[in-house]
């Protein structure tokens, strides 16, 4: 079971990284925009091998940017040639449910030794689709399942099962937080990782009666420095 961010931003990814609570980072290009990355597909480009390095040997994820089959075959055999560390995240399917990127993730992981992160997905039933054809990774959006009045953690726990029965090695992530307690109770529904946006992190962390403790333990510590 793991953690990885959910940004595309350097000085926090360093910031978690040196902690030693991450094993890796996801990106996606709403996420790319949203932390200012400029300068076309060099700016992504730059960006990514800088975090691949930053967190090597754990993986980062980098999503295509368009739908066009034979594109999202070039850019992912060039994203991952950026670091060997990068995985490449293709959509289940196209913006109006077009049929070809389940073909592109198998072409990609058994023609063109790609490490995929099959992504966008809501329910078990895509997911396990996205395991058959062999992506390393498949994502699930938790808090837009909830979102959606479903409950992330049964969709989690019927995935988790399928790939077990199956045999299957694709390793679930759930993304999409929206609270602190999602990052728990998606790991214990049987996610193999939660990718988490960076404040929830800080939420795990810090507790209001840790911080009266913390308080009290210096506030006496302080009477013997006094007294040295
Ligand atoms: C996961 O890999 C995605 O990057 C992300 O978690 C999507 O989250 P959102 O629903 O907040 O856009």
């Amino acid at each position: 079971m793991a953690i990885f961010l959910d940004t595309g931003k350097i000085d926090v990814i360093k910031k978690y990284h040196l902690m030693g609570i991450i094993r890796g980072v996801t990106t996606n290009p709403t996420i790319m925009v949203k932390d200012g990355i400029t300068g076309g597909m060099e700016g992504v480009k730059k960006q990514s091998i800088e975090i691949a390095k930053l967190i090597h040997p754990y993986p980062l994820s980098v999503e295509v940017t368009n739908n066009d089959p034979k594109d999202m075959i070039r850019q992912g055999i060039e994203f991952s040639k950026w670091a060997d560390n990068i995985n490449v995240k293709i959509t289940i399917h196209g913006p109006n449910g077009e049929l070809d990127n389940l073909q592109v993730i198998h072409e990609l992981e058994k023609k063109h030794n790609v490490r995929i992160n099959a992504t966008a997905m809501m329910s078990a039933q895509q997911c396990f689709l996205a395991a058959m054809a062999g992506a390393t990774y498949v994502s699930i959006f938790g808090g837009r399942v909830n979102n959606m009045g479903y409950d992330s953690r049964e969709e989690i726990a019927r995935l988790r099962h399928l790939l077990d029965d199956f045999e299957l090695p694709s390793k679930i992530i759930v993304g999409s937080t929206r609270e602190v307690v999602n990052i728990i109770e998606w790991l214990e529904a049987g996610a193999h990782i939660v990718t988490v946006t960076p404040k929830f992190i800080d939420g795990m962390i810090v507790h209001p009666y840790s911080k009266e403790t913390v308080q009290m333990f210096l506030k006496d510590g302080a009477t013997f420095e006094k007294s040295k």
